[in-house]
């Protein structure tokens, strides 16, 4: 797994480079947004100037003229904000498809090997929640940085042009407002940030858990012990969250606090340049009303600090997925000749630093049925998938006839190879369809031939639809003898030359074993079969038998 642990900058100049096709449409709601907010702040700002017109004070423009700006300051700033925000969510879900597609072609290179491992909740919580929470990036936190920057900019111009150190004044305002608030919170907030995500993810597993184990639960009496730790980590959650809308509180009443002293300090400012004959009555007004109502952009980003940093971290937990390199790259340009004897020569090969397989020497003839066996975990489920390529031996070589494994299209040693692994996977579709993924078109009579190979054909025309009998999620409908025999049935499907089989009958009975068994008898002058069992019955119809020493073996 890639852990690069990028800063903030790092990340949020990662995530940006992903816009330079919306660029166009960014800039337009950044421009969008500054107006809009420069709108909302000068309809205050003319209010001041009608006020002081009506006072007598001041009487640059006309009071119709105050009015009428007034009121088109107001409907453009609504229909801005309105642009600007879906400009915004426009861009946000346009990446987010953008990435999602992006990160399931890191998937596909990275699979298997990476699906292998223990990282699918990991894998699982960056497709959904990692990636959901980048929306938040791109449609609330790039463009109020620059909005707020740009009208902060033009405000201090404002500003400063009535008295330069009202300008400055201002500017310094805006900094601690937008930046100094946000930065301090936000490197406190990052810590009870993580420990609410935390504690949350734990409350998760604790939930999951108690729900897929019911079974067990109830069976050994735990419903007790199970409660109290569920409780202990819902007051666990709690206690973060109050610890974190504590700190979200006593930022807004820092910022707040902020915002009335930098109107209390202008005035007394201006109050004094007035007084020192350097600004004028009315301009010292519209100092104050206008740093005063100005605020509403920095504010803006003082709020956002608090969900930068989930948003970061996603942020970077995704670019690592992206840049992750895969245990084994695909093969596109090579041979696509798979034929010949399968070899393992001296294979040496472990996941960690231990070797699981130790200078294993093995040869699979054509149209032979060979068996594999061994103690469990001595590697036989790992031989197979050396076989398939899904990992790189790390000493010695697997050939297929005159090529090494590595120099082969991986598309064609995988259309060379009907692999039914350990586990078989139905998918939430028909039974059809689900045998059909061996082979998407096949006919209904090819399904149905490869179906009474694997001895599920009966079982099947005995549900009340069939073929075309709706598998239910995770297929816990089905037992698992047939959902071992819907694997074997995709096997005979694929109509590949070289079948693997990792226990294909351990929970079928043995009259459909039998069945299956004859079924791979008559494939064997035609296919080369490679059988892992621990079972007499399966093992009887091999012509040789490899045997697999354990690590701890000699
Ligand atoms: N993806 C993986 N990452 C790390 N270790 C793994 C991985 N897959 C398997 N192992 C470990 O490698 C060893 C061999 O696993 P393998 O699945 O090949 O055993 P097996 O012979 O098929 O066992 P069984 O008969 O129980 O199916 C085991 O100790 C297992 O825990
Ligand atoms: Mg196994």
């Amino acid at each position: 797994m890639n852990t690069k642990n990028r800063n903030g900058l790092q990340v949020m100049l990662g995530l940006i480079g992903m816009i330079k096709p919306l660029l166009a449409i960014m800039v337009i709601a950044i421009i969008m947004g500054c107006v809009g907010n420069l709108m909302a702040t000068f309809i205050t700002v003319f209010g001041g100037y009608g006020l002081l017109h009506m006072l007598g004070i001041y009487q640059n423009m006309s009071l119709t003229t105050i009015f009428v700006c007034i009121i088109i300051f107001a409907v453009l700033r609504g229909i801005l904000r309105y642009a600007e925000q879906a400009s915004n969510h426009y861009i946000a879900f346009k990446l987010l498809a953008r990435i999602r597609h992006k990160v399931f072609q890191a998937l596909r290179r990275l699979a298997p090997a990476k699906l292998d491992g223990s990282e699918k909740g990991n894998l699982i919580s960056i497709i959904t929640s990692d990636i959901e929470l980048l929306e938040v990036f791109y449609a609330h936190t790039i463009s109020p940085i620059a909005i707020a920057v740009i009208t902060s900019l033009v405000m201090c111009i404002f500003i400063g042009n009535m008295n330069p150190i009202l300008g400055v004044t201002a500017g310094i305002f805006y900094i601690i407002v937008g930046a100094v608030i946000p930065i301090r919170n936000g490197k406190k907030g990052s810590k009870g940030g993580a420990a609410y995500r935390h504690s949350f993810g734990k409350l998760n597993t604790v939930v999951l858990d108690n729900l897929y184990g019911l079974e067990e639960i109830l069976q050994y009496g735990q419903q007790k012990e199970r409660m109290d730790s569920m409780q202990k980590e819902t007051e666990e959650l709690e206690k973060t969250a109050k610890k974190l809308k504590k700190s979200e509180t006593v930022q807004r009443i820092t910022t707040d606090e902020v915002i009335l002293a930098a109107g209390i300090i202008m005035t007394l400012l201006s109050g004094c340049l007035v007084h020192a004959g350097m600004l004028e009555p009315y301009e010292a007004v519209i100092a104050v009303v206008a740093l005063f109502s100005s605020f509403g952009p920095t504010a803006a980003l003082s709020a956002l600090s608090n969900n930068l940093n989930h948003t970061l971290a996603s942020g970077n937990r995704v670019l690592n997925l992206l840049e992750e390199e895969p245990i084994v790259e695909e093969v596109i340009n090579g041979t696509t000749d798979c034929h010949g004897t399968i070899c393992c020569d001296s294979v040496t090969f472990g996941y960690g630093k231990e070797p699981i397989l130790n200078q294993f020497d093995a040869a699979f003839e054509e149209n032979k049925i060979y068996g594999i066996f061994g103690k469990s975990g001595c590697g036989k489920s790992t031989l197979l998938k050396l076989l398939m390529r899904f990992y790189e031996t790390q000493k010695g070589s697997v050939r297929y006839g005159d090529y090494n494994v590595n120099q082969i299209q991986t598309s064609a040693l995988r259309k060379h190879i009907a692999y039914v692994t350990q586990e078989t996977f139905l998918f939430h579709d028909t039974i059809a369809n689900n045998i059909k993924v061996a082979k998407e078109d096949a006919t209904r009579e090819e399904v149905i031939e490869a179906a009474k190979k694997a001895a599920i054909h009966d079982f099947i025309l005995s549900l009340p639809n069939g073929y075309d009998t709706k598998l239910s999620e995770m297929g816990d409908s089905i037992s698992g003898g047939e959902k071992q025999r819907i694997g074997i049935a995709r096997a005979f499907l694929h109509n590949s030359k070289v079948i693997l089989l990792d226990e294909p009958t351990s929970n079928i009975d043995s009259l459909n074993e039998g069945i299956i068994l004859q079924s791979l008898e008559k494939e064997r002058n035609r296919k080369t079969i490679i059988l892992v069992s621990h079972r007499k019955s399966t093992m009887g119809i091999v012509d040789h038998m490899n045997t697999i020493q354990g690590k701890n073996e000699v």
